[in-house]
């Protein structure tokens, strides 16, 4: 028997333009996905509140590499499904790992990442190599070059879940819809957001975080503008900005799931208290360091 874990992602910068090649910055954050997996000799077995569709695509992808009969997999999370978290990428990720490590398919981390990103195409149509990386790799992450660009941040990160779920697939779709309608425009947002992404990398890199809560601002306006926004990640983005945010953005697909604010320490209760007074949960996070991870 074996247990590996993989965390959370959101965005500071870039989602959707990112379907299109343009930059963005993930982050990979503690809250964890933990997969326990027992072989068997005859069928296969799962235990999960989550889609089971990625673990059993997991498998299929594996046992084309070394030879799976059957396995039991539990999987405990702590990530918020259909949220804009990457809690698909989290489970897809840890059972490869546990996979690999159980039956010695002698894959590294490089390696796991494509496989995961194979599984997530497979069974969503759509995807970009982010979430199934970040979760890989752990810590700040600069897309489409996949480096890990820095270890951590100092102001908290604090998510709002709206509680509302958001299709990635629909919502992708939609702004592809609206591109093929308005190329003009909507290309110039994508653009926006890559320079965004791409400065906002440098403002990290530098500890601004004044400005990188600025272009995370900016970057949420563009993402309403692609019409991934609903009203209620709109009031908990202004509610955290009006209690001290930094900057507070959607993160992920938008059309529900979570906002992501960064704050200074000594702001964040104020900020999850007015979260909670309009109806989301405020969960506040770190940096995960650590990506892919076997647990005793
Ligand atoms: O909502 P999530 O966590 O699946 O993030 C989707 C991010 C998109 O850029 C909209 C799609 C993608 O695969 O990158």
């Amino acid at each position: 028997m074996v247990v590996y874990s993989a965390p959370a992602k959101i965005y500071l910068f870039g989602e959707h333009a990112v379907v299109y090649g343009k930059h963005a910055v993930a982050v990979a954050v503690d809250l964890r996905t933990r997969v326990e997996l027992f072989e068997r000799s005859d069928s296969s077995m799962y235990h999960t509140a989550a889609d089971t569709r990625y673990i059993k695509e997991a498998v299929k992808v594996f046992s084309a590499i070394k030879d799976v009969k059957g396995v039991e997999i539990d999987v405990k999370s702590d990530i918020p499904i259909g949220a804009g978290l990457g809690s698909s990428a989290a489970v897809t990720v840890a059972t490869l790992g546990a996979l690999n490590d159980e039956f010695d398919g002698d894959l590294n981390k490089t390696k796991i990442a494509n496989l995961a990103f194979k599984v997530e195409k497979s069974v969503q149509g759509v995807a970009s190599p982010t979430d199934t990386f970040v979760s890989t790799v752990g810590g700040i992450v600069l897309v489409p070059d996949l480096i890990r660009i820095l270890d951590t941040i100092e102001p908290a990160i604090v998510i709002g879940d709206t509680r509302t779920v958001g299709s990635t697939k629909e919502l992708v779709e939609a702004v592809g819809e609206l591109r093929s309608r308005e190329p003009e425009v909507v290309d110039l947002i994508f653009d926006a957001i890559d320079t965004i992404s791409t400065l906002g990398y440098s403002h990290l890199k530098l500890g601004d975080y004044a400005r990188v809560g600025e272009f995370m601002n900016i970057n949420h306006g563009l993402l309403d503008a692609l019409g991934v926004g609903s009203l209620k990640l709109s009031t908990l983005v202004d509610v955290a900005r009006s209690n001290g945010a930094l900057g507070a953005k959607i993160t992920g697909a938008g059309g529900g799931g979570c906002i992501v604010t960064i704050c200074e320490r000594d702001t964040v209760e104020a900020v999850c208290d007015a979260i909670k007074a309009h109806g989301g949960d405020a969960i506040v996070v770190d940096v995960a360091n650590a990506g892919l991870r076997r647990e005793e």
